[in-house]
Parts: structure tokens; C-alpha cells; sequence
């Protein structure tokens, strides 16, 4: 095990010299910014008089990052504190029961303030769409604005830190934290990264009403093997910095304060030990100036993993490795006093650990004033889940451009508000599910349920009849697996009755009504961490709910709520209308009947490709070219498909209708070469063609045609969202440049060639619109 471990270690680190000498990227050559705000001299000055005065033993304190509750009692967490001994913990998020930490902080020999984290990925007490949803905004001004509001809310709790944007790309849905990314694409992954961190931090994680971005989950968390949650990855290196590296880069380069290292491995080498993956890359390549947190645990897993024999191997390694803190594991605190004391682990390696750490609290402002965000008592709120502390009309506003219509046959959609609609499925009412995973301080009982949002639109116009229709599904065991953390208060209730007797009452109501909205999909534990499903379809009886609606020869409407791809064939031939709304948040309710009743004209795209059926995965739209591809048209034998079904994705990355239609000119060049520094213009004419104002994305695709090394069928490289009048046409232009050609060649220099490249545009991925030029 030891020899494998070497090893391994061996073999990452070989690499490292291949890497210093390549440092190429134009996003890469440029050191990271300092995070805003802070006056980086007096930082440098303040934080080397405060390490000189630590000892040993309160430089280690520094490192530990305590997750309150299960981890440690508040009253033991008091002493800790009071000694020294913590620098942060994770998990409260309420000034009354933060002020006592921070006042025990405030007693310790140095005074040096702790700080408080929290998971605020997609809102805080008002929650957000996921970011599967934010992300199908295609706006980023709506990214923003949703991290912007997270973060006035949060910092109101007197939290200082979160732990997002999480930006891992994910191509293969089975994997339950897809829902928390912003999807398969480097370059809209990237855009969101960039927008989160904005939002986050506003002008510096120092105001009051900011706080810190940690990047997640660092690196490459998405790729696990077959989805599985924290399974292997092994993948090449031109994927690695042209896929999956970029959405952290870009991140930090918008001034994200820290970093999580991911649970999984990298290469053969967990992340968590993986010193070219922290040092190498992140610190030596990337010039990152922020802290690294471990994630939950990580560096006991290391023996696990079987890189670490024991404890004391596991700590050393991990620090060696480049992790500042240690997230809720003692390794650090037990072990590293002796390997400090011995030489095993250099006084200097620990030092950089702390002087990290210590920086990030002097971004965070704490040092100025460690009440911050905390403030005093007199001005608490005296009820922390109070109405007036929401952010209604934001997350409204925001849900409804989250929402992607996938199929409207017959323009069923938008409704009248009139006569009597059916609310059906296991998730028309369902608060809990509305808010999605990690909903921070959102509380159910303040989320807007489709049910009461037809309710609330139709009042005083029309009727609401409903009925549940179907459990999300009929297997215990999975019911087991989805309650398992929260027995007392279980999130998935089972409706007793036979799904037979479900149904049959769901058929009767439905019969009764003019038109059937059924909400279906997962419950938001389903696309969650560690909830790697092995199938995609909709679970348990909802699809045969859905085929005896059907029966009833009234309008069928469907409603997803899931934080996936899923599988929908049947769904697509047989509905007619369909609406993924994701996890929509605490205005979810309002915003998808705002949808339905065209309040709102739809104009969401989705943030990855929905496959036709599990054996398609991986799936995404901007794979590497082949020599054998399916040609449409031809006979497919020799070709590369799946003979059983036809070719390609369900729905394409890009994809999503509008209740009006839009028209694209051919693609215009302004010249048929581009010269190395120079530009060129691809323009498009867009039309609203319909009779209603809408907005749609109109998206830049690029191929090189001839390279190197294999390159992608088409990558995206811009985009555009634009509204649209009736009738009304705009010409959108699309500056081309040599940074957009340039790719990782063989030797992880970051190059563009010369040579042929097609423009592609488009209103999806699929229907595109061709141009071609030459780059000399
Ligand atoms: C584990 C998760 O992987 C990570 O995303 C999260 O930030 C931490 N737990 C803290 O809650």
C-alpha cells in the first residue's frame, strides 16, 4: 500500500515539470487577482506581525474548520475558541447564536477573529432555482442577481463565507450533484462562475453585505466514473484544461477568496493529497492567493482511499499537498504538533497554511471589525424567518426566466385563466421539493407550491381541482434512502393508498376539468449529494399516471421538477406541453403559473443535453470528432450510434421553445480571413416572427476544421440573449478573435493554428446556421 502510495504520488508529480514549462493559456499566463478591497501591502505586513507573535499550537487552530453541531458541542466549541483553537466553523447562520463564538474568539491570547461559513449555493432564506435553473436563464445578470440577494441575506445572518458557486462540469446526469452545477459547458459554466462570484462578493468580500466565494469542488467532482458520487476520475489532460479546468479559473479570476478541494481523485491521487493539483496548478501555474478548505472529512478518507496508513500520514500529506484547512476532521489538530515539532512537516509549510487562512479573513474584513456581519443584539431580527426579510419579487422574477419550455404541440400553452384546470402529481404540492437540495436557510412552509401559484393566478377566474395521482415512487427502499438523514421528520411521505387507487382519482378529477396540469420528476433528495441514480426516467408509477391522464383526451401539460436529464420519450411524443422548471425556489409556484398563463413568454435553454436513454451517457453536445460518425441520411451500419434507437440527444444543449417563433438569417462574415491580432465580425439577423414579445439566446459555435489534435464537433463560444417586439428584427454581431481559436495541443500549450474554422449560429446547438473562414 505504502509503495502504491509513493507511487502514485510519483507519477502525479512527474508531470509537474511537463506543466511549469507549458503555463500557456491566455487564460492562464496572467496571476490571479488579489481579492478586491483588501491593500494587499498592509495585509502582507499586518499578517507577518501576527504570525511571528503565533505559536505552534495557534497557528494549528487556525486550520480547523468546525462543523457546528454533531461535530463538536457548543460549549466545548466555546473552549476551543476561547483557546485558540478554531478558525471557523460552518453551519449557523444566526448572529445570536454566532455572537457567543465570536465573542470566545475575542477572549483567545491574539484575539484573532473566527469565521463563519455556510453552504449558500442557490439562495438563502429566500431560495433561488438550483443552478441548473439560473443557469438555463442564460442571463447572467440573473446569475448575479441571484448570489447578489443570497448574499445580503446570508450576511444579514452574520455569515461571512459561502461555500459556492459549485462549478464542476457535469456530463453524465446520473450523477445527484448535476443539480448544483451550471451544466456540461465550459464556457456557460465559466460565464456563471464569473457572475456567482460578483454576486457573492459585490465589490469586495470585505462589505458587510458580501461574503466569500469558495470555488467547488476543486477539481474535476463532475467526472466521477459512471456518475457514481464520489467515484475515481481519470481523465486526460487536453480535456481536463479544455473541458472541465476553466470554470474554476474562472471563477478566481472574478476574485473568489477560497477554493474546496474535491472528494474525489484525480489521476490516481486524491484530490485532497494531490499536490499538483494544489500546488503545481492551482498556486504555481495559476498564481491563486486565496485558502483552500478541505471538503467534509477529506483527509480521513485519505486512508481510505489507501494513499494514507494512518492518521499522521493522512495529515501530512494533506498539507504537504496544499490544504490550508481541515474540514471537519481532528487529523490536523492531532497530528500536526508532533510532525511539526519533528521536521517531519516543515514549520514553513504550516506557515503558508495560516498566512492563508489569516488572509482570507483579512479580505472578509473581519480583522477590522470581527462584528461585521455580526452586529449587536439590540438590532437582531426577532424572528429570523420573518416574511419581511424575503426577497419575493427577486426570486419571481428570477424563477421565471429559470424555466425551459420543451414542447407546446397545437400552441396549448399559454392557458386561459379560465374554467377549471387540474393540479395533479406528487409534486404540485410539494414546498419541500420546490426549494431543491442545499436551500440553506429557505424554509419549506414559505415556498410557493405549484398547486397554491394555479391557485393564486386563477382566483376569482377559474377553478382548481387536484388530486396527488402517484407516490414519486413505490419503492420502499428508495423511500428509506431518501429519508435517512431526517427519520423524525421524514421529506418523502407516502400517500398509503395503492398506486391503482391514486390513479383512478387522478383520472376522475382530471375528467372533470378543461385542462390537466401534472407536476412530475424527483424529489429534490433524488438530485442531491450522494444520489447517483442508475436509471432516468421518471421513478415509480408517474409515467402511468401520466398515460391515464392521457386517456382522458384533455389537454396534458406537464410540469418537470427534477435536478437532471431525464429520460422523457414517451413524455415528448404524448404531452402537449412541456415545461422543466427544475427546482424553481420559494417563488417556484408563482413563476411556472406566470409561465403557464403566459404572464411570462418562456426563454430558458437548457444547460445540457437530455438523452434519449441511459446507454447514450455520457452526454454532451461538444464531443471530440470521430472517424466513423453517423451520418443522418445514410445507412448507419459501421457508424457510431446505438443501433436501437435513433441517433442523437432527446433535447439538444441549447434547446428551448418560446411562445413566439423566431427566424435567423445566414451567417455573414465581414471577411473570409482572420490575421493573428485581428477581428473579425460574424453577424446574424434575428426576427420575431411571431405575434407575442419574447426573448431568445442566439448562440456562436465554433469548429476547427483541421488541427493537431482531435478537436470537438463545435464548442460554444458566445452568446446573446435579445428581446424581441413583434415583427421586430435585430442584428446581432459576434466579434471573432484568435483567444477564441485557441485550444491545449498535445504539449498543453494553448495555441490557435492556422488553418479553416466553421462559424456556427444558432437558437439551440443542433439547428445551426454555417459560415467559414481561415485563421493565417
Ligand atoms: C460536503 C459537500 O461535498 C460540499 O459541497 C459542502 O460544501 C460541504 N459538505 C459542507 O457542507
Amino acid at each position: 500500500m505504502r509503495m502504491l502510495s509513493s507511487l502514485a504520488l510519483a507519477a502525479s508529480l512527474a508531470c509537474a515539470p511537463m506543466f511549469a514549462g507549458a503555463a500557456p493559456a491566455a487564460t492562464a499566463t496572467a496571476a490571479l487577482p488579489a481579492p478586491a478591497g483588501a491593500p494587499q501591502a498592509d495585509k502582507q505586513a499586518f499578517i507577518n506581525d501576527l504570525v511571528a507573535r503565533m505559536t505552534t499550537e495557534e497557528k494549528i487552530g487556525q486550520l480547523r474548520l468546525i462543523s457546528i453541531g454533531p461535530e463538536m458541542p457548543a460549549k466545548q466549541l466555546m473552549q476551543e475558541l476561547a483557546a485558540g483553537r478554531v478558525g471557523g466553523t460552518f453551519n449557523s447562520v444566526n448572529r445570536a447564536e454566532n455572537r457567543p463564538l465570536q465573542e470566545a474568539a475575542m477572549r483567545s491570547r491574539l484575539k484573532i477573529p473566527m469565521f463563519f461559513a455556510y453552504d449558500v449555493v442557490h439562495g438563502h432564506r429566500t431560495v433561488f432555482p438550483i443552478s441548473l435553473g439560473l443557469a438555463s436563464s442564460w442571463d447572467m445578470a440573473v446569475v448575479e442577481k441571484a448570489a447578489r440577494v443570497s448574499a445580503i441575506e446570508a450576511s444579514a445572518d452574520s455569515v461571512d463565507a459561502t461555500f459556492a458557486p459549485m462549478v464542476d462540469i457535469s456530463r453524465d446526469p446520473r450523477w445527484g450533484r448535476t443539480s448544483e452545477g451550471f451544466g456540461e459547458d465550459p464556457h456557460l459554466v465559466s460565464q456563471c462562475a464569473r457572475a456567482s462570484v460578483r454576486g457573492f462578493q459585490g465589490s469586495s468580500p470585505a462589505n458587510p453585505d458580501s461574503v466569500m466565494a469558495f470555488v467547488k469542488h476543486f477539481a474535476l467532482y463532475g467526472a466521477v466514473e459512471g456518475g457514481r458520487d464520489y467515484n475515481t476520475v481519470d481523465m486526460s489532460l487536453q480535456r481536463m484544461y479544455q473541458d472541465y479546468l476553466p470554470p474554476y479559473r474562472a471563477g478566481l479570476e472574478a476574485g473568489a477568496g477560497g477554493v474546496m478541494i474535491a472528494l474525489n481523485s484525480v489521476n490516481g491521487q486524491p484530490a485532497t493529497s494531490n499536490k499538483w493539483l494544489l500546488r503545481d496548478l492551482l498556486r504555481k501555474e495559476w498564481g491563486f492567493k486565496g485558502v483552500t478548505v478541505s471538503d467534509h472529512g477529506a483527509i480521513d478518507e485519505l486512508l481510505r482511499h489507501g494513499v494514507a496508513r494512518n492518521g499522521r500520514e493522512a495529515a501530512k500529506l494533506a498539507i504537504e499537498a496544499g490544504v490550508d484547512m481541515s474540514m471537519a476532521d481532528s487529523r490536523y489538530l492531532e497530528q500536526l504538533p508532533s510532525l511539526v515539532k519533528s521536521g517531519e512537516v516543515p514549520a514553513s509549510i504550516l506557515d503558508e497554511a495560516v498566512r492563508e487562512v489569516l488572509g482570507a479573513k483579512y479580505d472578509m474584513g473581519l480583522f477590522a471589525d470581527p462584528f461585521r456581519r455580526i452586529g449587536k443584539a439590540a438590532d437582531d431580527p426577532a424572528d429570523v424567518d420573518a416574511e419581511s426579510r424575503l426577497h419575493r419579487a427577486e426570486a419571481r422574477q428570477i424563477a421565471r426566466k429559470s424555466l425551459v419550455l420543451l414542447e407546446n404541440h397545437n400552441r396549448t400553452l399559454p392557458l386561459k385563466k379560465a374554467g377549471t384546470v387540474a393540479v395533479i402529481g406528487p409534486l404540485a404540492d410539494a414546498p419541500i421539493d420546490m426549494m431543491g437540495s442545499w436551500s440553506a436557510g429557505g424554509k419549506p412552509k414559505q415556498s410557493v407550491t405549484l398547486l397554491q401559484g394555479m391557485r393564486d393566478a386563477l382566483a376569482g377566474k377559474g377553478t382548481v381541482v387536484t388530486a396527488r395521482g402517484a407516490n414519486i415512487t413505490d419503492d420502499p427502499r428508495v423511500v428509506g434512502y431518501l429519508n435517512f438523514l431526517n427519520w423524525d421528520n421524514p421529506e418523502v411521505v407516502q400517500d398509503k393508498r395503492s398506486a391503482g387507487d391514486m390513479i383512478e382519482e387522478a383520472v376522475r378529477v382530471a375528467r372533470g376539468a378543461d385542462t390537466i396540469v401534472v407536476a412530475v420528476g424527483e424529489t429534490r433528495g433524488m438530485s442531491h449529494e450522494a444520489s447517483s441514480r442508475s436509471s432516468l426516467g421518471l421513478p415509480g408509477s408517474q409515467q402511468l399516471l401520466l398515460r391515464a391522464l392521457k386517456t382522458t383526451g384533455k389537454p396534458l401539460v406537464v410540469v418537470l421538477m427534477n435536478g437532471r436529464p431525464l429520460t422523457i420519450n414517451w413524455e415528448k411524443e404524448n404531452a402537449d406541453a412541456i415545461l422543466e422548471t427544475w427546482y424553481a425556489g420559494t417563488e417556484g409556484g408563482h413563476a411556472i403559473a406566470d409561465v403557464l398563463f403566459g404572464d411570462e413568454n418562456p426563454s430558458g435553454k437548457l444547460p445540457l443535453t437530455f438523452p434519449r436513454s441511459l446507454g447514450q451517457l455520457p452526454s454532451y453536445y461538444n464531443a471530440p470528432r470521430i472517424g466513423r460518425p453517423f451520418t443522418p441520411g445514410k445507412a448507419p451500419n459501421y457508424t457510431s450510434q446505438y443501433f436501437e434507437e435513433d441517433y442523437g440527444p432527446l433535447y439538444p444543449f441549447g434547446y428551448g421553445l418560446s411562445y413566439t417563433t423566431f427566424s435567423m438569417s445566414d451567417v455573414r462574415l465581414s471577411g473570409n480571413k482572420l490575421s493573428r491580432g485581428g477581428r473579425l465580425t460574424a453577424s446574424v439577423t434575428v426576427k420575431n416572427t411571431g405575434d407575442r414579445a419574447g426573448e431568445t439566446v442566439v448562440q456562436l459555435y465554433l469548429q476547427d476544421v483541421v488541427a493537431s489534435t482531435i478537436r470537438p464537433l463545435k464548442e460554444l463560444k458566445d452568446f446573446r440573449k435579445v428581446m424581441l417586439a413583434p415583427g421586430e428584427s435585430r442584428t446581432i454581431d459576434f466579434p471573432i478573435d484568435e483567444a477564441m481559436l485557441k485550444f491545449y495541443n498535445a504539449k498543453l500549450e494553448y495555441v490557435a493554428e492556422p488553418g479553416d474554422f466553421n462559424v456556427q449560429v444558432g437558437f439551440d446547438s443542433a439547428a445551426v446556421k454555417e459560415a467559414g473562414f481561415r485563421l493565417e
